[in-house]
């Protein structure tokens, strides 16, 4: 069984006491558990996403069951509880971008990439999802990789892009 070695004091306090950096957070919220899903939308913040341990941490800080933790995350698309993915795909598909051409793209990308529209890769390198209209529809079909907003796309331009993406 792996052991973990402590260097010096800090090291060791920071292992005693996981998610040592929630506890601002939850001291500015009084351990309320009116403030929850707060306390939880900052922790993913603050962490990149809701780990099960996380979620624990957060039930027994504010004195309340798992399963009402756990219903409360899971209820709200907004959380998410794997890592993000190192790149992030996403496909307009409101109805101009649909009428345009948003199915190609998403069925070209679902093959390049090996992945369902909604889903990120196990291994961690891209998650591909789908938006409703970004106001830009006079661009359709439009295409956001890493933030970045491409208008006009096709099957051929998207699929030029995701190969272009950093391992
Ligand atoms: S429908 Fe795609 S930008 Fe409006």
């Amino acid at each position: 069984m792996p052991t973990a070695t402590f260097h010096n004091s800090d090291q060791l306090a920071a292992a005693a006491q996981p998610f040592e950096a929630l506890q601002p957070i939850l001291l500015r919220h009084h351990r309320s558990p009116d403030s929850l899903i707060e306390i939880l939308n900052q922790a993913q913040q603050f962490y990149g996403y809701l780990s099960v341990e996380l979620l624990r941490h957060v039930a027994r800080s504010l004195a309340l069951p798992d399963s009402q933790v756990f219903g409360t995350a899971t209820f709200y698309h907004l959380f998410r509880f794997q890592p993000p993915a190192r790149h992030s795909c996403v496909v307009c598909t409101g109805t101009a971008c649909e009428v345009n051409g948003a199915a190609q793209l998403v069925a070209a990308l679902e093959g390049a990439l090996r992945i369902s529209l909604g889903a990120r890769r196990s291994d961690g390198f891209v998650s591909l999802g789908a938006v409703r209209c970004l106001g830009t529809c006079s661009a359709a079909p439009v295409l956001v990789i890493d933030g970045v907003v491409m208008k006009h796309q096709s099957a051929a331009s998207a699929l030029a892009t995701v190969r272009e993406l950093a391992p």
